[in-house]
């Protein structure tokens, strides 16, 4: 049978490296998981949450899926969100995008793909949605405008979730930020104020 020892031996000495830092660091953590933040971000290997924050284990409740869409019938976005929001009461919940994003690029050819064009639907929305924001803009630009606005349009999505409506009406602290990434240089950007209230929603 064919094992990835490589991986095991690099999980022995990361688990070891942490241990001598910190001897009760596991076990502490063991027993309850207390992350201030939800992270919503692309599934791309370039954009891994907790190394581009510099935030150990325990600090990050994370959940990713091509384009970092925030669907309103997505049963396991939604189920994280609930948890976060509800049992973990994390304080902020980051979209975070990035510029090159494959997913967002795919929106925009008219290249078949598969199954995932489904997904990708709800990108090509962003789109429809923003016309006038691409006018004039070549390629680059508006591969760069959609990563942006896809991000701005998730905010709002998960603005409209009832989880963080609920929230917001019971006085429950939440603020919710757009994030973009550049996989070129590393560096996080923030899109917009975060927002924290159903009022700001519309406005931003
Ligand atoms: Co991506």
């Amino acid at each position: 049978m064919k094992t990835l020892k490589h991986l095991f031996d690099n999980n022995r000495e990361w688990a070891d490296a942490i241990k001598k830092e910190d001897p009760e660091f596991f076990s502490s953590l063991a027993k309850q998981q207390n992350p201030e933040y939800l992270w919503i971000g692309c599934s791309d290997s370039r954009v891994p949450a907790n190394e581009i924050i510099k935030l150990p284990p325990g600090e990050v409740f994370v959940h990713r899926n091509i384009a970092n869409v925030i669907v309103h019938t997505d049963l396991n976005c939604l189920s994280v969100i609930q948890f976060a929001v509800d049992v973990l009461k994390v304080k902020h919940i980051i979209i975070c995008g990035h510029y090159g994003c494959s997913g967002i690029k795919a929106a925009l050819d008219d290249k078949k793909h598969g199954l995932i064009d489904n997904w990708l639907r709800h990108v090509e929305d962003v789109i429809r949605f923003n016309e006038e924001s691409f006018v004039g803009l070549n390629s680059d630009e508006k591969f760069n405008q959609l990563c942006e606005l896809n991000v701005k349009e998730q905010v709002k999505n998960i603005c409209n979730t009832t989880m963080v409506k609920n929230a917001w009406e019971n006085g429950q602290e939440l603020s919710i930020h757009g994030w973009i990434y550049n996989i070129e240089d590393g560096i996080l950007n923030e899109l917009a104020p975060c927002i924290t209230s159903l009022e700001e929603v519309n406005i931003k």
